[in-house]
């Protein structure tokens, strides 16, 4: 199956960014076509900073190939390096009705955090059919916040196809396993958005003094804690072995384990889940021809595909 996915470009990845996307991304590449890209056009909308986003981009691609990301089984490129995507969305434009587009939660949201409304932000859905519908994807991984987008692009596909005879193909989310909601620092999701991430890269000091500050109660060290409703607890979950698990679990029940404890050990936990990445990283930024070669030779397979469906959509609508 052809899977295909889109990270916007705009920081440093987090550990929630991992543990609800890309970990899932990296399993998808085995036994599947996958396509994943770098949404520069779609940063645009927030980022307004030219040499910014050039480092965001880099560091995407670099984050990604250091996690395990394989580039010779998976197609990771970078959407701008095939503007075929924006030439698709203007024709996907002309069959959208505004009405679609308006109701879009996320565009409403983003106003509301207080993005102005260009027109980008109003037309980010369709760009993001564009780039769902020019590879002929099967199947597309995203988050439970991206359902709507995934329902406007199957929306527009029919549509084009309804209008022009049978174009795109339909594709099918796939919404990722939610099972991991990320607590952040201040015990809200984890969000760039609410500055409360630990990121993945980061040093294991910076990590150590993060994790310093997760919000706690003030219960008292010696009083019985109930880990199920604790969000340090839920974090180091996350991370800890099952056997620590189980034993910090019935200390927190028994009283007698202090908060400090938990946070320096999630810490170390943290640390060393990402050793090997980290390593794996330092060699990329050391290297940046490394991390070109890939982004150059993955762009020539996606415009390969790109230009195939490109053109029959231009075929069918007259424009060819
Ligand atoms: N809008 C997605 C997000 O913010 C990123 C994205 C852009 C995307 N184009 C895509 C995701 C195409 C899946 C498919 O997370």
């Amino acid at each position: 199956m052809r899977v295909l996915s889109g990270i916007q470009p705009s920081g440093p990845l987090h550990i929630g960014n991992y543990l609800g996307a890309i970990r899932q991304y990296l399993d998808l590449q085995r036994g599947n076509d996958a396509y994943y890209f770098v949404a520069d056009y779609h940063a645009l909308t927030s980022v307004r900073d030219a040499k910014l986003l050039h480092q965001y981009v880099f560091d995407v691609i670099a984050d990604l190939l250091a996690l395990g990301l394989d580039p010779d089984v998976a197609t990771l490129f970078v959407q701008s390096d095939v503007p075929e995507t924006t030439e698709l969305a203007w024709l996907l434009t002309t069959v959208t009705p505004m009405s679609w587009l308006e109701k879009c939660v996320s565009f409403k949201d983003k106003v509301r955090q207080g993005l102005s409304a260009e027109h980008g932000l109003f037309a980010y859905p369709v760009l993001q059919a564009a780039d769902i519908l020019l590879y002929d994807a099967d199947l597309v991984p995203v988050g439970q916040d991206q359902k709507q987008h995934l329902e406007i692009t199957r929306d527009i596909a029919e549509r084009f196809n309804h209008t022009y005879g049978e174009t795109f193909k339909l594709p099918k989310p796939h919404i990722l396993d939610s099972v991991a909601v990320v607590p952040g620092l201040d015990g809200r999701k984890m969000s760039k958005s609410y500055d409360n991430t630990i990121e993945i890269f980061d040093d294991p000091k910076t990590i150590l003094k993060k994790c310093k500050k997760i919000v706690t109660d003030s219960v008292p060290v010696e009083v019985p804690k109930v880990p199920e409703t604790d969000k340090l607890f839920g974090l180091f979950e996350l991370f800890a072995p099952t056997a620590e698990i189980t034993e910090v679990a019935d200390r927190y029940r028994a009283g007698g384990i202090g908060y400090g404890e938990v946070k320096t050990r999630l810490a170390g936990h943290i640390a060393a889940r990402f050793a090997e990445a980290r390593e794996r990283r330092q060699d990329f930024v050391a290297h940046p021809e490394r991390v070109h070669e890939v982004r150059q030779a993955a762009a020539e397979r996606a415009k390969k595909t790109a230009r195939i469906v490109l053109d029959r959509a231009r075929v069918a609508c007259g424009v060819s």
